[in-house]
This record gives C-alpha cells, structure tokens and sequence, in this order.
C-alpha cells in the first residue's frame, strides 16, 4: 500500500469514527477535546459534528488554517503532558469524547505518548464517554468498542469508558 493509500485511509478512518461516536453521543452533555489540532482538519469536523458543545484544543503551537483557530479561551498550548493534567485540575466538566490524533513518524515514541497521557485522560473522560485515538493505549477504566463498518482493524482505536 502506499504512503497515499495509507494517507487517505487514515483520514476515511477518522471520519467514520467521529461521525459514528457523534450519533452515539447525542444527548451526553459535555465537552469535546481535541489533542493534536495540526492542520485544523478533524477540529474542524467536530465542530460541524458536535455543534453547541465546548472543543477543548491542544497543541504545542497553532499552526492550523486560519478558519480553524479555536477561540482562546479554548486553547491550551504547550506539552501534552504538562497542559493536561493542568486542564483536568481547571474543573470543567468531564469530556464525552477525547479525540487524540497525537502520533507522528516514529511509532514508539507516539505509543509512549499515549500511554504517558492515558492517566489524565481517564481523569477527563465522563462515564459512558468514548476515547477515539490514533494510538492504542489501555487503561482499566475503558474497554475498546467495535470499529465502524469500513475502518480496518488497529487504523483507529475506540473505547468507552464505564459508569
Ligand atoms: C497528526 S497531527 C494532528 C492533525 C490534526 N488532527 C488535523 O486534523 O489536522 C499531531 C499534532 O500533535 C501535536 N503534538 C504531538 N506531540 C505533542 C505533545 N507532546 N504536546 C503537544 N502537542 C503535540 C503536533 O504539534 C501536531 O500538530
């Protein structure tokens, strides 16, 4: 397959996976984060899919396109693992989705990442709320939960966590 193919599936599956956790998540109040707001592509998606609900973004910097910028007061900027346990200190109410599209080129570095993010993020993630990640990550509190029809096994990653 190539480096293309690879590309666009990845994105197929990302699509599919937000649209299908949108539907599943109507009517469980609170906010969205998005970790790794890149280009601004699937911030930009959640906005459209999750209309009304506070997205939550974090990045090292903002380099997205400019109808991408999420407000200010829903930026955190800096490391991951410093602006997140800082965001889960601030007391906002628990997530119902934390989308993390965080890997880059080298894959034992992104696995590591995730794994490092994964006590905060089980700190964030409201009961019956869904992680959605590039990177496989387990953690006792979620379980993984079927992939859409058309997303192959291991491109995406969805759990949910328990009440
Ligand atoms: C794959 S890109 C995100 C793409 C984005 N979701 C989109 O659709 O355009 C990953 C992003 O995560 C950010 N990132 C990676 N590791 C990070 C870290 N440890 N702390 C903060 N940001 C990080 C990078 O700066 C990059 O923007």
């Amino acid at each position: 397959m190539s480096r293309l193919d690879t590309f666009i599936r990845r994105l197929q599956a990302q699509r599919l996976c937000l649209d299908a956790l949108a539907d599943r998540l109507q009517g469980l109040p609170g906010p969205v984060l998005e970790l790794g707001l890149g280009n601004g592509r699937t911030y930009d998606h959640l906005r459209e899919r999750f209309p009304g609900r506070p997205i939550f973004v974090f990045d090292r910097q903002v380099a997205a396109h400019p109808d991408c910028i999420p407000p200010a007061d829903q930026l955190r900027l800096g490391d991951f693992r410093e602006t997140l346990p800082a965001y889960a200190a601030e007391g906002q109410p628990p997530a119902v989705l934390i989308h993390a599209d965080i890997g880059s080129g080298d894959k034992a570095a992104s696995m590591q990442l995730a794994a490092d993010l994964a006590p905060s993020w089980a700190r964030i993630l409201a009961p019956g709320g869904f992680l959605a990640s590039d990177q496989a990550v387990e953690h006792p509190l979620w379980t993984p939960v079927p992939l859409p029809p058309g997303v192959d096994a291991g491109r995406y990653h969805l759990y949910c966590r328990e009440n």
